[in-house]
């Protein structure tokens, strides 16, 4: 609601513009019939009476959880890029990425199994895109995927934060059974997501991400395979429908493309709420 004002008042500076610059004055609202005063006076009364009010500046304010890690670090560096406010919350803290956007992140510790380790990061804070995932043993799993993000859902709709956006992952058929911990917790995570969330929660759900991964000093090239891979099984949608297996032909996505979307996700309010498969990672990702 107070964007629709904002952008209201956006339009309005706009309008007031234009008639300011074509007329070389600004427009009156109707005549001034009971002063007697000439045109040229008339003109001045106008120009002193009207106030043009100047949007304020962008208050948006990115929390970005596990902004350390592979798909956070790119999420962070994108929404910089967009103009916001950018913080990140993980148990170790700043990246080790030497490059000049990590100097402008705010970078947090906390583990988002203590909540009071981070509650007071929350405070002015606009919205929330949670990374935060992991492997081990099925309890590990279901911990971290599960536990740990219903922790943040649930802390960030008592502070108020209007949009949470969560990355999940696709079901990989015969290998959720394999798994079962890591997709029950991204599973729970996700109920949390959309009962606390109904208007102002997105969960993407990539198969596998590629890209450039840092591991210690050195750089997976994950594209090398992955970008490739997603060209050719981006055409074979019919074929993830076969029972178990037709699910490991889910294209992989590049991590720029997740990044894009989960920041446009976190602040244009008029992104829809509920859940992105790959193909809409994809699609959105093509739009400007
Ligand atoms: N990479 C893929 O191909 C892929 C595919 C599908 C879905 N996903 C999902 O996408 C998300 C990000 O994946 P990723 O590859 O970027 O993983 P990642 O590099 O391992 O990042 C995980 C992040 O979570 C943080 N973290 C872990 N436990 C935490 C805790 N208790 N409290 C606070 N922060 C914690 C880690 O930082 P600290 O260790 O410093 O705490 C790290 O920044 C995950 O949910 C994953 O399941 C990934």
């Amino acid at each position: 609601m107070s964007r629709l004002v904002h952008h209201s008042k956006l339009i309005f500076y706009r309008i007031s513009s234009i008639a300011t610059s074509r007329n070389g004055r600004f427009l009156s609202t109707g005549p001034d019939k009971s002063s007697g005063l000439n045109d040229s006076a008339k003109t001045d009364k106008v120009e002193e009476a009207e106030t043009v009010e100047v949007p304020p500046p962008p208050t948006e304010k990115l929390l970005v959880l596990g902004g350390n890690g592979f798909v956070g670090s790119h999420i962070c560096k994108e929404a910089l890029n967009r103009g916001l406010t950018v913080a990140s919350l993980s148990r170790s803290g700043r990246s080790s990425v030497q490059e000049s956007w990590a100097n402008s992140v705010i970078w947090h510790q906390g583990n988002l199994f203590s909540t009071d380790s981070w509650k007071d990061v929350l405070k002015g804070v606009t919205s929330i895109i949670s990374c935060v995932g992991g492997f081990g043993s099925n309890s590990e799993m279901y911990k971290i995927n599960g536990t740990a993000n219903i922790n943040a859902i649930r802390a960030a709709s008592e502070e108020g934060v209007k949009r949470f956006v969560y990355i999940s992952a696709a079901d990989f058929g015969v290998v959720n059974y394999l798994l079962n911990g890591y997709y029950e917790g991204k599973r729970a995570a996700e109920t949390e997501l959309l009962t606390r969330y109904p208007y102002g929660g997105v969960i993407l759900r990539p198969g596998f991400i590629h890209g450039t991964r840092h591991v210690g000093s050195m750089k997976l090239p994950l594209s090398v395979i992955g970008s490739p891979l997603e060209m050719v099984l981006q055409h074979a949608k019919p074929l993830i429908q076969v029972p178990l297996v037709g699910p490991l032909l889910t294209p992989p996505v590049s991590v720029n493309a997740v990044a894009k979307v989960a920041v446009r996700a976190a602040t244009d309010p008029v992104f829809p709420p509920g859940i992105v498969d790959v193909y809409g990672i994809l699609r959105y990702s093509q739009q400007r």
